[in-house]
């Protein structure tokens, strides 16, 4: 009988933020997954955290690119036609000074920009096309590290795949790395990846990045809470929990996590869960990991890649990487 009962039963399918709640909050120490982060609300608050006095990569980087984007379009496009991809892209607010650079140079641009917010793409696409007049863009809502696949290239052109924003460093090392693998694995020889990353600095200045004066990245943070609310029926006081964010050195990551400011019990009405919360219990939202100066390079080489190129601020805080696949 106990093996035709477990033969009977069938797990509930669940959606992919139920799962990936059940499993984080199930285990020891609690964690969620950062993509849960970028729900419309989320990707504003994103939005406005890259316009923050502290939160110095944004417009580190985008000074690095208007300093250097036709360079780095010549580069990667050799002798061929660009067509640029961008993973991560969200409202794209940096790639303008890049498609501007390759409009320049070639006259046309195709643009495919991929996102897992499809609000942040609509944004992207018309920004982009009332601010550069020619650039075909063919937004992607989808989540890149499922898989990816691209259009075949014609005769004499070339693919470009941005990776910018320090996205990558919302990974862990060991995925960043099987990432670059997967993204190359999709290009061919010649085509080019370039990568936005922050590198190592001050304590106290990564600190301030993560943890702004006017409490937008607590609000970011605290977001992940109203949607589990709303998607999951859960009954979490977002107040209740403190936006904590460390510098842990031994791992060179920022760490992110919500802190639970008393005992307290969460009830998932949509998931039928029940999660128990001690004072101080930390969730863990989020890793953004910074590195040293010539790693990036060496993770696009053992990912298949040769770096050409790699430009920086004069405090060599931000790192943009160029590489062709080999
Ligand atoms: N890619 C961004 C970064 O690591 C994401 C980010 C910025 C973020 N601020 C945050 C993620 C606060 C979670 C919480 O810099």
């Amino acid at each position: 009988m106990a093996a035709a009962n477990s033969l009977t039963f069938c797990p509930q399918v669940e959606s992919p933020a139920g799962a990936a709640v059940r499993e984080g909050l199930s285990s020891r120490p609690r964690s969620l997954p950062a993509w849960l982060f970028y729900d419309d609300a989320g990707s504003r608050l994103f939005e406005r955290i890259t316009e923050l006095p502290e939160y110095y990569l944004t417009r580190t980087e985008r000074a690095i690119l208007a300093a250097h984007a036709g360079t780095i379009i010549a580069k990667a496009a050799g002798n061929a036609h660009l067509r640029i991809a961008e993973l991560g892209a969200g409202s794209a607010s940096k790639t303008c000074l890049l498609l501007a650079a390759a409009m320049e140079r070639q006259g046309a641009v195709h643009y495919e920009p991929i996102d897992v917010s499809a609000s942040a793409l609509r944004e992207a696409r018309q920004r982009i096309e009332a601010e550069i007049a020619g650039v075909t863009v063919a937004p992607r809502t989808m989540d890149y590290t499922n898989g990816l696949v691209f259009k075949a290239l014609r005769p004499g052109e070339r693919r470009l795949v941005l990776y910018i924003g320090s996205s990558m460093g919302n990974f862990e090392p060991d995925e960043a790395l099987s990432l670059l693998q997967r993204v190359r694995a999709t290009l061919r020889p010649g085509d080019a990846i370039l990568l936005g990353v922050d590198l190592i600095k001050d304590r106290e200045v990564l600190l301030e990045a993560y943890d702004d004066a006017a409490g937008v990245t607590a609000a970011f943070n605290r977001n992940l809470l109203l949607r589990l609310n709303r998607e999951l029926g859960a009954d979490f006081n977002p107040l209740a929990f403190a936006h904590r964010a460390l510098w842990n050195r031994s791992h060179s990551r920022v760490e992110m996590h919500l802190e639970s400011r008393r005992v307290q019990r969460v009830h998932f009405s949509g998931l039928d869960l029940t999660v128990d919360f001690a004072a101080g219990e930390t969730i863990h939202t989020e890793n953004s990991y910074k590195y040293a100066p010539g790693q990036t390079e060496m993770m696009l080489a053992r990912a298949g890649f040769d770096p050409t190129a790699t430009w920086t601020d004069e405090k060599n805080w931000f790192a943009v990487c160029l590489g062709h696949a080999r």
